[in-house]
């Protein structure tokens, strides 16, 4: 079967999660590394939620109530100016380094982001990375008012580029995302980038940090069915698993 389209997932995939802990460091000297894995855990979390309870709000609000959560259950205070100036970090996030080559490098198959990000915060991100001429199409799940794994959310990809779910080839490094594609019927590349092993002996030895928590709690393959078609380390492994299948 051959692959039409790539289609990529955004944050943790193309665009680095863990950036924003500059930020949050700086504004809360000896915390950052706490706030920035917190606020991402309940940022997904009330994506699910809303999705769940049908009260969906875009992206944008999830994400800053996500960090005032988070900030309310470390004791943090922050005023208005400033809990906006640490959300907006999510639009200027850094691309992964070998993010740009590899989209400039998909063999002229067509490239788009399918992401929770709302329209606004995936404009950002791109024109940020300066990757608008890379991957020119951007897909907010917000056109479905339901956040990913939602079955609506995938089917936005068939519905705006008109190509079916067996001729997608989806890269996620989100766990989550990875069971939520497989589930709907896309080829999946899951991005790996600690390998197990590796994983595994940075829980064994501790103290257990904020970030080694992260990766253990949603960068692993979940155990609820659905594995990827294929696991690489890197986007930069991407174009070779394009162009070494025969779907190629
Ligand atoms: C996204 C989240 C899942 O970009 O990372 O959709």
């Amino acid at each position: 079967m051959a692959i039409e389209a790539v289609v990529f997932d955004a944050y943790g995939t193309l665009f680095d999660v863990q950036s924003v802990a500059t930020l949050t460091e700086e504004a809360f000297p000896g915390q950052g590394g706490l706030i920035t894995q917190i606020w991402r855990m309940k940022q997904l979390e009330y994506s699910w939620l809303r999705s769940m309870m049908g009260e969906y709000e875009d992206f944008w609000s999830v994400t800053r109530a996500a960090l005032g959560y988070t900030l309310g259950a470390l004791g943090l205070a922050a005023d208005a100016v400033l809990l906006e100036r640490i959300a907006h970090s999510y639009n200027t996030l850094s691309p992964y380094p070998d993010a740009g080559a590899c989209l400039a490098a998909l063999g002229g198959r067509r490239a788009a982001i399918l992401s929770n990000g709302s329209p606004a915060m995936l404009a950002a991100l791109v024109a940020h990375a300066g990757f608008a001429d890379l991957i020119p199409e951007v897909l907010s799940i917000d056109a479905a008012r339901a956040y990913k794994p939602d079955p609506r959310a995938y089917a936005l990809v068939e519905a705006r580029l008109g190509v079916p779910p067996a001729r997608v080839l989806f890269v996620t490094s989100n766990g989550f995302d990875v069971a939520g594609a497989k589930r709907f019927g896309f080829t999946v590349a899951r991005i790996e980038r600690q390998a197990p092993a590796a994983l595994a002996a940075e829980l064994a030895a501790g103290p257990v940090g904020p970030a080694t928590m992260y990766r253990a709690l949603r960068t692993r393959v979940e155990a609820i069915g659905a594995p990827p078609d294929f696991t690489i380390a890197a986007l930069a492994e991407l174009p070779s698993l394009l162009s070494g299948r025969e779907w190629a």
